[in-house]
């Protein structure tokens, strides 16, 4: 346990791309603080072991979805809805990379990186953000990355994709205030096994660290923590902003 009380108990979160990494964590600390979550990713087996971890009974639903398909987020969102019946929380955590430059990229590998960054929180913030305007109330979180702001090798399309999540964080916010808040947290690298690529390189690891006044990269808890305050009310004026949770990478 944290020991930090969110004041979620009861809340009902959706945390999609919840089976692994930072996803996972986010759904076992809004379990820890009384919430029910519903969280969802593409292969079964994942979501299984997620489950069998998580062991949160029926305060827990995993749905076999892929977030950039609309037809299967109109799915997710009906059974929360049948099950949990509101959705107070949405964080879209999904998110994707394949490593390429911009200029080499082929149009389906652009296509596959913006659907699952962009599109999916796209079509998850639509739909949640029509139940939260009819509920007078909601909260919507967004997992950026550094890489919306800062152009890092081999990652430009997917932070082309974020920073259009981040302006869209704006927009939103704009459309659903006063009674939705939308926001976004911009995590420099945490280890999981979309960045293992990088950090499992001892050289490569220690370059980047180098680059973090904190001398460390991000455990998913890091990220976790900065999302529970903006689904909190201590965050009841903020809306519209991205925070960044990089150990003051972006400050230098
Ligand atoms: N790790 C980092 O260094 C870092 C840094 C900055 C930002 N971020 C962002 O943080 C978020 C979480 O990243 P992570 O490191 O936890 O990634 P991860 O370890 O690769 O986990 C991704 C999760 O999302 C699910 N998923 C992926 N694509 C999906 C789709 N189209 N539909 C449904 N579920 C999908 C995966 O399950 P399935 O494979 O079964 O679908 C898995 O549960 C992402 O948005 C990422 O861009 C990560």
């Amino acid at each position: 346990m944290s020991g930090i009380s969110f004041g979620l108990e009861g809340k009902i979160v959706m945390v999609t791309g919840g089976s692994r990494g930072i996803g996972l964590e986010m759904a076992k600390m809004f379990l820890e603080q009384g919430a029910k979550v519903s969280l969802c990713g593409r292969k079964q087996e994942g979501l299984d072991a997620a489950a069998a971890l998580l062991n949160a009974g029926n305060r827990l639903l995993a749905v076999q979805a892929h977030a950039a398909k609309s037809e299967d987020v109109d799915m997710l969102f009906q059974r929360t809805l049948d099950v949990f019946g509101r959705i107070d929380v949405l964080i879209n955590n999904v998110g994707m990379n394949l490593i390429t430059t911009v200029v080499d990229a082929d149009p389906v590998m652009w296509q596959k990186i913006i659907d699952s960054n962009l599109n999916a929180a796209f079509l998850c913030s639509r739909k949640a953000g029509q139940i939260m305007r009819s509920q007078k109330s909601g909260k919507i979180v967004s997992i950026s990355s550094l890489a919306a702001r800062r152009s890092a090798p081999a990652m430009g399309v997917y932070g082309i994709a974020k920073a259009g999540i981040e302006m869209m964080t704006r927009v939103l916010a704009q459309e659903l205030a006063p009674d939705v808040q939308v926001n976004a947290v911009s995590p420099g690298m945490v280890k999981t096994r979309f960045s293992q690529v990088f950090w499992s390189d001892s050289n490569l690891h220690d370059q980047i660290v180098k680059t973090i006044p904190m001398g460390r990269l991000a455990e998913p808890l890091d990220v976790v923590y900065p999302v529970l305050f903006l689904c909190s009310d201590a965050a009841r004026y903020i809306t519209g902003q991205v925070l960044m949770v990089d150990g003051g990478a972006s400050a230098i």
